[in-house]
């Protein structure tokens, strides 16, 4: 069916006015002063937008549905996940594909893509983590490459479970680089985390308070220097992946003034969350364990900025649900807590309610982190990530008058948990339609499960 969003003010990452927009056949065809609703095919569904925004449909490039860790698996589905996404303003995201060491990339490949069929609701694809790169594999992911994921993943963070070695990382940059794959990274050292992790349990330090204490912000910055000399001597181009502090980003810019190719990735529970949180009394803590850990609060100041001024590209999520339930797996060992905040619902309304009301983010720099960036980085722009003629029809009509909380109730995730249960939410999309289509209305799924598609990205990065 044809759509008219009329009246309302568009919002780039570089443009702020106001025109008409008409989607037809999945993708933007018109955008003027004023189209003459009379003059569309009758079975034209009409939006006004007056007094809203109209924002590209943002992109969350770092979130985990499917997810085989610590022992268990993430809460959420594709279902639950896309619902999520949508109610909050998000029409695509990224997902990690997290194999284990000993499974075959190609099959993990396949298991992950078969997760999503039938049940997505946003448009999505991968970042295909390398967990081993001996030969015998390398051809599969440039397989994977071809198939339309040119982006890799790896952890120098999880010993013994996910951490590549040295000389892995090397083998899979040189690869990634002739391939034309930007590598993503987690950006933390394993053996120093591993060592620290069992000095605090040996003095009894069990409790979620102290699972930042055994990864300081200095282990994520060395993560990020190995990763970036790496970057210098194979060419390959890198994203460091939920970017928590201001040792790291400083390592990062650092490199780029030295010539390496780097992007910089925040995530959403680091701007708005610090480390107070995961020493929460009677184990609600746990909560808040993610990696890397949340910060001392003078870290978001640095955060906020980096993105205010676009030396930090993006903002995810890493959303990665785990129920309370889940989390008392570590209740004797902080080191046996799943890691994960969910946040893929509340990303949106969180950048506009604390970045933009506060005076931290103008309406451009949002939309460019939430979702040009992504888009131009990830090989998707200008399909995805912007309001031209002849991208796709992702868009969200925002109101940014409407106040409300953030709540358990409203969530679509089953992680059974709302980080930012009972805060102030100012703003809310109110349409979101991907490729056309209404897919959520005033935080509620009213679209089709199964029309999200899978998106086949070019490799730019060679
Ligand atoms: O705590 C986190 N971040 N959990 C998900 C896995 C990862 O490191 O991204
Ligand atoms: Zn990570
Ligand atoms: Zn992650």
């Amino acid at each position: 069916m044809p759509l008219l969003i009329k009246n309302g003010r568009i919002i780039t990452a570089t443009d702020d006015y106001k025109a008409d927009i008409y989607c037809a056949d999945e993708t933007i065809t018109r955008i003027e002063k004023s189209i003459d609703a009379k003059r569309l095919p009758k079975s034209t569904e009409v939006v006004n937008a007056a007094g809203k925004y109209v924002f590209p449909g943002f992109i969350d490039p770092h979130v985990h549905i499917y997810l085989p860790f610590m022992g268990t698996f993430s809460a959420d589905d594709y279902e639950s996940a896309s619902k999520a996404a949508l109610a909050g303003g998000t029409t695509t995201f990224i997902e990690m594909i997290c194999p284990g060491p000993k499974d075959d990339p190609w099959e993990a490949y396949q298991l992950w893509r078969s997760q999503a069929k039938k049940k997505a609701a946003v448009d999505y694809t991968y970042h295909m983590s390398i967990v081993r790169f001996e030969p015998k594999v390398r051809a599969q992911f440039a397989k994977i490459v071809k198939d339309g994921v040119p982006s890799f993943k790896v952890f120098l963070a999880y010993k013994g479970a996910l951490d590549l070695s040295d000389e892995h990382l090397f083998a899979a940059m040189t690869q990634a680089k002739s391939l034309g794959a930007i590598v993503t990274a987690h950006c933390e050292n394993a053996e120093a985390i591993d060592a620290m992790q069992k000095q605090l349990l040996a003095a009894g330090k069990t409790g979620p308070e102290y699972h930042g204490v055994s990864r300081p912000p200095v282990v994520e910055a060395s993560g990020v220097h190995h990763l970036c000399s790496f970057a210098s001597l194979t060419g390959a181009h890198v994203y460091t992946v939920h970017t928590s502090c201001e040792d790291s980003v400083q390592e990062a810019l650092n490199a780029r003034y030295r010539g390496v190719d780097v992007w910089i990735e925040s995530v959403a529970p680091h701007l708005v969350l610090d480390e107070s949180f995961a020493a929460l009394p009677d184990f609600e803590g746990a909560k808040y364990v993610m990696s890397p850990p949340l910060r001392a609060k003078h870290h978001q100041n640095v955060l906020w900025n980096g993105l205010r001024s676009r030396a930090i590209s993006t903002v995810g999520t890493d959303h990665a649900p785990f129920t309370p339930k889940q989390k008392e797996m570590g209740k004797d060992a902080f080191t046996r807590i799943p890691n994960g905040i969910p946040s893929i619902q509340e990303r949106v309304d969180l950048l506009h309610t604390y970045g933009v009301m506060r005076g931290r983010l103008s309406l451009n720099a949002m939309v460019d982190a939430g979702s040009t960036q992504a888009a131009r980085i990830f090989g998707m722009y200008p399909k995805k990530g912007t309001i031209k003629i002849g991208s796709d029809a992702d868009l969200v009509v925002y109101d940014p008058k409407a106040k409300g909380t953030f709540t358990k109730s409203d969530s679509y995730s089953k992680a059974d948990y709302c980080a930012y249960d009972g805060w102030e939410r100012l703003g809310r999309a109110t349409v979101v339609t991907v490729r056309g289509q209404v897919q959520a209305k005033n935080g509620k799924f009213v679209g089709t499960i199964g029309r999200g598609q899978f998106i086949r990205r070019e490799a730019t990065h060679g």
